[in-house]
């Protein structure tokens, strides 16, 4: 087993991470309250998995809140019953919250554990690729709202994550790949030696080879957790982490969240984005390739279908530029493994990039 420390200026907390490690009553203990414990899991991920906790909840007064599998159940309603159900419970603010499952339950068990009572202990033991290296952890906890993804929620560390590497064996090959495009983007903002691993050893983490996977994992939690330690609440450096994400944003938004997973918008996103630090000079040629090159060995897209038309993406990301008040902000590359904030983009610019993206024939 392996320990990743997340050191926040309040409170620090550990990544556990090896295979097996959902049974581990010993560990769950040492972070479990003298309270009572609810799980909340989904009705996929349930029925896979809930016995592997089975030894953890042998101790304390335990039960299980299961909700229904899929983002559109990330809602006000899904959120209210799980606080229904700690009523219910009598739960106290001894109480633990323990979620199981992949960014959906994480997000909105999170959002219950930090609203119920002003705040209640929470576990996270996330299993899909894109929770374990991501969502599960930086305490960001939330729910949509009907005008938006994401617009209700808060900021509420877990008290420990627990990532068994082995709920991955079920994961299907869409949503693993999915996961990888966030593995890719830590190595392109910020860790040029992993970026160098991921595309030496894209073979084996295609096979999910354990050894490689375990290792993935581990060094993605750790730029994350760097990166979230040095600005908790996303008022600098934090805001590296959505390279690609106002393309994929305006990808997702643009086909109403059905037609690509969320890591598949932003590997195309991340593909945008390089070209245009390259068309701006801001970083060596071929960086670009380079990196569509070893998100399409991942099983990702790469660029823009060409049924979409870019103005319409435009038009989504010109939205985001009205909130922000202060243009439109973009996460650029210097080099692989360096990045930067960036205001100064014109429409024109943000349209040719997707434009020469889409009708580029080399990627
Ligand atoms: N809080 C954050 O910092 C943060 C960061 C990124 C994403 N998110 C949120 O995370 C959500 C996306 O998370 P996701 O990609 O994990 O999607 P998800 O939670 O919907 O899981 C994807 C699918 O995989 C299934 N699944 C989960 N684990 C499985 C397993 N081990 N075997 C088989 N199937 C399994 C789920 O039931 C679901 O059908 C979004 O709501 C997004 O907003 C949050
Ligand atoms: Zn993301």
């Amino acid at each position: 087993m392996k320990t990743i420390n997340v050191e926040l200026a309040a409170n620090a907390y550990p990544v556990y991470l090896g295979r097996g490690l959902l049974s581990q009553a010993e560990l769950w203990r040492k972070h479990l309250g003298r309270g009572k414990v609810l799980v909340v899991s989904n009705d996929t991920v349930a029925p896979l998995y809930m016995h592997k906790l089975r030894p953890v909840l042998e101790g304390p007064q335990a039960e299980l809140h299961v909700i229904p599998d899929g983002e559109q159940y990330k809602t006000m309603e899904t959120w209210s019953g799980i606080l229904d159900k700690l009523v219910q419970m009598k739960a106290r603010r001894d109480a633990s919250l323990i979620a199981l499952g992949g960014g959906v339950v994480g997000d909105i068990t999170g959002f219950a554990a930090a609203s119920y009572m002003r705040g209640i202990r929470f576990l996270q033991a996330p299993t899909t690729l894109l929770a374990q290296v991501d969502a599960s952890v930086g305490g960001k906890t939330g729910i949509n709202h009907v005008k938006g993804k994401n617009l209700v929620g808060a900021f509420h560390q877990p008290a420990a994550v627990f990532i068994d590497s082995a709920t991955l064996d079920t994961l299907d090959r869409r949503e693993f790949s999915a996961g990888l495009a966030e593995v890719v983007k830590y190595g392109a903002i910020h860790d040029a030696p992993f970026f160098d691993w991921l595309e030496a050893e894209a073979d084996a983490i295609g096979a999910r080879d354990p050894g490689a996977l375990d290792y993935l994992i581990a060094r993605s939690v750790t730029n994350k957790a760097e990166i979230v330690a040095q600005d908790e609440r996303e008022s600098g450096i934090r805001a590296l982490l959505n390279f690609g994400h106002s393309f994929g944003h305006a990808l997702e938004a643009d086909t109403a969240y059905k037609r690509f997973l969320h890591g598949e918008a932003v590997a195309i996103g991340m593909v945008v984005a390089a070209g245009l630090s390259e068309g701006r000079g801001l970083c060596p040629g071929g960086t670009s390739g380079r990196l569509a090159e070893l998100l399409l060995r991942c099983g990702l897209p790469v660029q823009i279908p060409a049924d979409i038309p870019v103005e319409g993406l435009a038009r989504v990301l010109e939205l985001d530029k009205k909130a922000l008040a202060s243009g439109l902000r973009l996460i650029l590359l210097e080099a692989i493994g360096s990045a930067r904030i960036d205001d100064r983009s014109s429409e024109s610019e943000i349209i040719g990039a997707m434009r020469s993206n889409q009708q580029n024939s080399s990627v």
